[in-house]
């Protein structure tokens, strides 16, 4: 069965019976702000995709790696590598998850037939791994927010590779961090991939595109699993553009900055400090933690009614909030003044 996320507002809608223009949709943590579309020529419609260097050099200026395979979103990746690895190293059975994160990781590696670990807070014990193990890490995670640092991760990547084993880092929402805060200028062997997407931080995840860093090997394996035409012709020419667009970037970053802050501002203003624990997450999106569990789902369902649509944590006791802008910021506001009444 396919795993549940934020999106799919069309099932929402029907469900409470509100016309889909009529929400406010929050329900992932695509950046509100896009890249502009530019004029994409005639031909790039008409002809095949092809392998474009200039895209892949852009890529590898904006992720500061040496190597790295274009996709169809990052999630083409979490989804073979559990049987691309298996094949790899026969020994491999066990792999290490956060318990809270994106679910698909856990799904890929159950299908694949390993063993499932996950940890909470802190990452598993690094003399605990056991030979071959995968460990997977969602840097910043979604929705906790939680980060380790560079330093920590090197540890790991370091006692894996004395284990013959894989740390997959999945980046999704490092970019509204800064640029050294990610992995993947570190990435120089066969024992650490970093998974990046594109969609989230450019505000395009209908282009689909992702990227997978790695080394010469690995890159080889995933380009002949994926094939020639991947990535579409003009998702290649708007992702190459944005790219390359530093000063767009930089100011994207500002803006998620400052609406991220005005939200949790906004947040800690409507939710009384008796209904809530804190506030996680990152310029993407906010997570709000309630003392009490059943409140998350509460809140949920009268925000609903009025036609905002956050996200619901699969373990039902949290929310997390995509960024909005600051002409929709007092409708959030009201509406969410308005469910802790109702709960009260
Ligand atoms: C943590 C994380 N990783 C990866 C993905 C997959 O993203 P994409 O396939 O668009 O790159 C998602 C999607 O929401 C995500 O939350």
């Amino acid at each position: 069965m396919a795993l549940m996320h934020g999106g799919q507002l069309q099932q929402v809608a029907e469900h409470y019976k509100i016309p889909m223009a009529d929400w406010l949709d929050l329900s992932t943590g695509i950046a509100p702000t896009c890249y502009s579309i530019p004029n994409i020529p005639l031909n790039v419609w008409q002809q095949l995709p092809q392998q474009n260097p200039t895209l892949i050099a852009a890529a590898k200026q904006y992720y500061q790696c040496s190597q790295l395979v274009i996709t169809n979103g990052s999630q083409a990746i979490i989804k073979a590598l559990p049987g691309v690895y298996r094949q790899k190293n026969a020994s491999s059975e066990d792999v290490y998850l956060p318990e809270r994160g994106y679910k698909e990781h856990a799904h890929a590696w159950k299908m694949a037939g390993y063993n499932l670990h996950f940890y909470r807070n802190a990452l598993p014990e690094i003399t605990a791994l056991s030979a071959g193990c995968v460990v997977v890490i969602i840097n910043p995670n979604n929705p906790t927010g939680q980060y380790f640092n560079v330093n920590i991760i090197k540890q790991y990547h370091q006692q894996l590779k004395q284990l013959n084993g894989l740390l997959v880092l999945d980046e999704a929402f490092v970019d509204v961090m800064p640029a050294e805060q990610s992995y993947c200028q570190q990435v120089n062997d066969s024992h650490c991939l970093v998974l990046r997407s594109f969609g989230k931080f450019f505000g395009l995840a209908g282009i689909r595109i992702g990227f997978l860093v790695a080394n010469n090997a690995w890159c080889k394996t995933f380009e002949a699993l994926l094939g020639p035409w991947q990535v579409n012709g003009p998702a290649q020419t708007v992702a190459e553009q944005a790219l390359c667009d530093t000063h767009w970037q930089e100011k994207q970053k500002q803006t998620l900055k400052q609406l991220s802050t005005a939200q949790e501002n906004k947040l800690l203003q409507v939710f009384p400090n008796t209904l809530i624990l804190a506030i996680k997450g990152c310029d993407l999106f906010l997570t709000v933690e309630f003392r009490q569990s059943d409140s998350a789902k509460k809140l949920y369902h009268l925000l609903c009614q009025q036609g905002v649509y956050c996200r619901l944590a699969d373990e039902q006791d949290t929310l997390r909030f995509g960024i909005t802008t600051a002409d929709t910021l007092e409708r959030l506001a009201i509406a969410c003044a308005k469910a802790c009444k109702q709960l009260s």
